[in-house]
């Protein structure tokens, strides 16, 4: 089989790398993927937009195509694959709105019934501003960018000095787009966990979990990243992970279809316990970077297998049983010393064969014949092992298999 995957980070190094341990897989093209992921069946190719990718990709006669970043979903590349009948994992745009609307993601909660932070909702700066000034007088708030922000659209506001700065800096991202839309939400505290099923029609299959680490270290008020770190299985609740998880993934489905809107792909759901309530914060339509990193590694069954069966889009996932490995896998991310700011420093990354970790790359770029850092998040590395303590204890041992200068990563992943 010759597989497409859409994206650059170690989320798509991660999808590569098991689609290429696959006996069907032939060839794997990463669009536009990065130096690091290119190995063995694996190689990369650019593209300049959107429809250049469509074309390149329609050209190259895959099998089938994954695309691993939203952005893409948001922009409607589903849909433009169907209608020239190319196989692909994802789900349409009118689907992928889960994602790119949290108004339209709160919506379908509460018509799945599922427990989520109540909520308002504001399109205009003004009325957002004299609810929250009362508010915050009360309770802490927590204030949503409607559409996709990478990440930077969730402000925690705590009294009024952090309100005042995230109506500034919502307002600035309202002032970019041209539209405002605002949600403000109930403040939960308890731990959080990102769970995955795999949506084909009707046959929705539970695709384990993991916790993510998203501050950038353990001190309070820490900033924000894309994820430092993960570790699977999450073990925040227990035996009935998986059935709560494919009841929230069904009834959601369920409300999409109420709708008329068909969900395919994966299905994300952002997960905080509260008490002895599971209440979803969000929903992702795409795997998580880097949740993936430490999920993989865990899964027994065919990745290429069941991605084919995806791809048909005719609920054959049900024909294919997901086994996994009993064992705990730890994922440490290695970042530029100036991230989650947008600087960036520029140096080799040294490595050193080792069977006990796997290396996935993320900001590398090439320069002659040698991996330089490129910003941001640099790679990351996977141990797997039979308790999460052992994992985590051999991945810390040997984080000397890929490392630069001034690297930043967090000492506490699994602890
Ligand atoms: P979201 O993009 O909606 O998942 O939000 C990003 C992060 O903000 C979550 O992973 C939580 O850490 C935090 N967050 C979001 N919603 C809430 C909430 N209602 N209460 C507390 N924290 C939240
Ligand atoms: N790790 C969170 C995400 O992928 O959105």
């Amino acid at each position: 089989m010759k597989i497409a995957v859409v994206g650059k980070g170690g989320r798509e190094a991660a999808i590569c790398w098991k689609l290429a341990a696959s006996d069907l897989s032939t060839e794997i093209v990463a669009y536009p993927g990065n130096p690091g992921i290119a190995n063995g069946k694996v190689r990369c190719a650019g593209f300049k937009t959107t429809d250049d990718l469509i074309e390149k990709i329609v050209s190259e006669q895959f099998d089938y195509v994954v695309i691993g970043q939203e952005k893409y979903l948001d922009e409607g590349i589903i849909d433009k694959l169907i209608s020239l009948k190319v196989p692909c994992i994802g789900p349409v745009q009118a689907a992928s709105k889960l994602e790119s609307s949290k108004s339209f993601c709160k919506e379908i909660f509460v018509e799945a019934d599922v427990p989520t932070a109540k909520y308002s909702h504001f399109l205009s700066e003004s009325a957002l501003s004299e609810y929250t000034h009362q508010e915050i007088k009360k309770r802490h708030l927590v204030l949503k960018w409607d559409y996709l922000a990478e990440g930077k659209g969730v402000f925690i506001c705590t009294d009024n000095d952090s309100l005042q700065e995230a109506l500034l800096q919502l307002k600035a991202l309202g002032d970019a787009q041209g539209k405002f839309s605002v949600l403000v939400e109930e403040c939960l505290e308890g731990k959080e966990f990102s769970a995955f099923c795999l949506v084909d029609g009707n046959s929705i299959k539970y695709f384990s979990s993991a916790c993510d680490y998203k501050r950038l270290n353990s001190k309070r008020g820490s900033p924000n990243t894309g994820g430092m770190g993960t570790y699977s299985p999450a073990d925040i609740i227990n035996s009935n992970e998986e059935d709560l998880v494919l009841g929230y993934a069904n009834r959601i489905v369920k409300a999409m279809g109420a709708k008329g809107i068909e969900y395919n792909g994966v299905l994300f759901l952002g997960c905080m316990q509260v008490g002895e309530i599971t209440y979803l914060l969000e929903v992702n339509t795409r795997f998580g970077d880097p949740e993936t990193q430490s999920i993989l590694p865990r899964l027994n069954t065919d990745l290429a297998l069941i991605c084919q069966k995806m791809s048909e889009r005719k609920g054959k996932l049900k024909d294919v049983d997901l086994e996994w490995s009993k064992d705990y896998a730890v994922h440490v991310v290695k970042a530029d010393p100036n991230y989650p700011t947008g600087k960036k420093q520029s140096v080799i990354i040294e490595t050193q064969s080792n069977p006990d970790v796997l290396v996935f790359y993320a900001g590398v770029e090439m320069k002659d014949n040698r991996l330089y850092t490129n910003g941001g998040r640099i790679f990351g590395l996977t141990a797997v092992s039979a308790t999460k303590a052992s994992a985590r204890d051999l991945v810390y041992k040997n984080l000397k298999a890929a490392s630069f200068d001034n690297e930043i990563f967090r000492e506490d992943i699994g602890c």
